[in-house]
């Protein structure tokens, strides 16, 4: 009879007992084939979505989809010698980014990791890329703006904080500057940003972050950039680890504005690694996700209720048409997952009407209820009379109009042309924009010279900001009372008058 007690046989117990058996060699796996920066790996049946994995060369990848009977790994690193029959290692990590204060001013990849020539970002904290959007229990309605510092935009088609307001146009339109532009104007606002590159080309980025750095915006805007020439896999992540990091800010009460540069090559990426992973097409070659995968990105962009500690994220996303198509499949998907599109015509663009915004097409589905008071006392008609001078533009091509009225109208819509027209990197504040839109409403600019025009929108902000009468004016006060508003006129017309 064996001795169950025998304790000389304890050590070989105990090492049975520790032994996982099975667990080694579930772990193991292989590359069956790789191309373009997406490989697809035998074996790992534990692997999550998501996870990182790391090949035998020392690349990392993160399995981007699981198959009945592979995975698909997207590849984070160059992955030249990375050939078929590479062994495949889990970590059991997520795919994660470093997040906190530690990442202001740092030019960044969607893993945290440097571009600029800085350190390792200073952070103890990192976060799964891919995270739940907050339930409506923990929102709340859009109530604060954003402001752009562009007239066109905060006068008629005002940005909410926590509202999804796509840029939407054809190439060099005009997209990023309307982007950079609300970046840059956040100067005396408690709202950071983050500027996500996907896909773009290097001298675009720089310039991006050329002009944020000029600026002094730098210390309180993160860059995270996959470019064109990023494996996919990085150019894939972009956008959900930038917001990630966004929402660390958001939780903690803190308001973020993220611009998605842009959702057009996003889009494609994730075809072209749909495709390498053999997913059946569909409409243009999409795979059947393409919808899914934008609006879980775009539902994280929310204004936090007020137990969730009132934070908020508002979204920019950009996307790119071709040949005005708005009704692409892409660009369609985008404008029914967000709250409105602000659309960028080729045609203005090309007649110096800059930024170029289609106010026909544009719309913005939920900042009319942030919008301030004030600027919505000034702003009611000047839609309709724009549209108005725009439609008369083009039909006295075919002889000029005798009417008195008519005429007056034209000259109207001039001025409000010349009012709209900005250039980049220019913002006007909430009080020159409220004085310039008051200013019009009372007919003060209908003899002004066009030219005129534009000196006077670089001259009024300081002689508003240095006027005694105005030093206690609250703008978010309901209404404009009759005293400051007769001064902010004065203001202007004295302004008319050094002219
Ligand atoms: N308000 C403006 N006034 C004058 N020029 C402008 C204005 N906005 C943009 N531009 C000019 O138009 C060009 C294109 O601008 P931008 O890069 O913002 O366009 P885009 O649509 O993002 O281009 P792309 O399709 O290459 O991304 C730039 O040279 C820029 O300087
Ligand atoms: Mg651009």
């Amino acid at each position: 009879m064996t001795d169950q007690t025998d304790p000389a046989l304890d050590p070989l117990r105990a090492r049975i007992a520790s032994a996982q058996l099975g667990a080694e060699a579930e772990e193991r796996g292989k590359v069956i084939a790789i191309a373009d920066g997406l490989a697809m790996v035998d074996g790992l049946p534990g692997a999550e979505l998501n996870e990182i994995v790391t090949f035998a060369t020392g690349a990392r990848g993160f399995v981007l989809t699981l198959e009945e009977d592979h995975l698909n790994v997207a590849c984070l690193d160059p992955a030249d010698d990375v050939a078929a029959g590479t062994r495949v290692t889990r970590t059991g990590l997520l795919a994660s980014v470093p997040v906190g204060e530690g990442l202001f001013g740092r030019v960044l990849d969607p893993l945290g990791r440097p571009l600029d020539d800085g350190p390792l970002p200073d952070s103890e904290e990192r976060l799964p890329v891919e995270r739940p959007a907050p339930s409506i229990i923990d929102r709340d309605f859009v109530s604060e703006p954003v402001e752009t510092g562009l007239l066109v935009v905060d006068a008629l088609f005002a940005i909410g904080r926590g509202q999804r307001e796509l840029i939407i146009g054809e190439r060099q339109t005009g997209k990023t500057s309307i982007a950079v532009d609300t970046i840059i104007n956040q100067a005396n606002s408690d709202i950071i940003s983050i500027y996500v590159a996907i896909g773009q080309r290097t001298s675009a980025v720089r310039h991006v972050i050329d002009a944020v750095r000029e600026h002094g915006r730098m210390d309180q805007t993160i860059f995270i950039v996959a470019e064109a020439s990023a494996e996919p896999g990085l150019q894939w992540l972009a956008p959900f680890s930038a917001t990630s990091i966004a929402e660390w800010f958001r939780d903690r009460g803190r308001h973020v504005l993220i611009v998605y540069d842009d959702l057009t090559k996003h889009a494609a990426t994730h075809r072209e690694l749909a495709l390498l992973s053999r997913q059946p097409p569909g409409r243009e070659a999409y795979p059947g996700d393409i919808f899914y995968l934008h609006a879980r990105l775009l539902e994280r962009a929310a204004k936090l209720s007020k137990a969730r500690g009132g934070g908020s994220l508002t979204a920019l996303p950009i996307a790119e048409i071709e040949a005005g198509n708005l009704s692409a499949y892409i660009p369609t998907n985008l404008i029914s997952i967000s709250d409105g599109q602000i659309v960028m015509s080729q045609s203005l663009f090309a007649a110096n009407q800059r930024p170029a915004i289609d106010i026909g097409l544009s719309v913005s589905r939920v900042g009319g209820k942030a919008q301030r008071a004030t600027m919505k006392s000034v702003s009611g008609r000047l839609r309709l009379d724009y549209a108005q001078y725009l439609e008369m533009k083009m039909f006295s091509r075919f002889g000029g109009f005798g009417d008195e009225a008519m005429a007056a109208r034209m000259k109207r819509g001039e001025r409000i042309a010349a009012l709209l027209a900005q250039p980049r990197l220019s913002p006007l504040d909430l009080l020159t924009q409220i004085a310039l839109l008051s200013a019009l409403n009372d007919g003060m600019l209908d003899d002004v010279d066009l030219a005129e025009i534009a000196h006077l929108k670089t001259k009024l902000p300081s002689m508003l900001a240095n006027d005694s009468r105005l030093s206690d004016l609250d703008l978010r006060a309901p209404k404009l009372d009759h005293e400051k508003r007769s001064a902010i006129l004065e203001v202007v017309q004295s302004a008319l008058k050094q002219a």
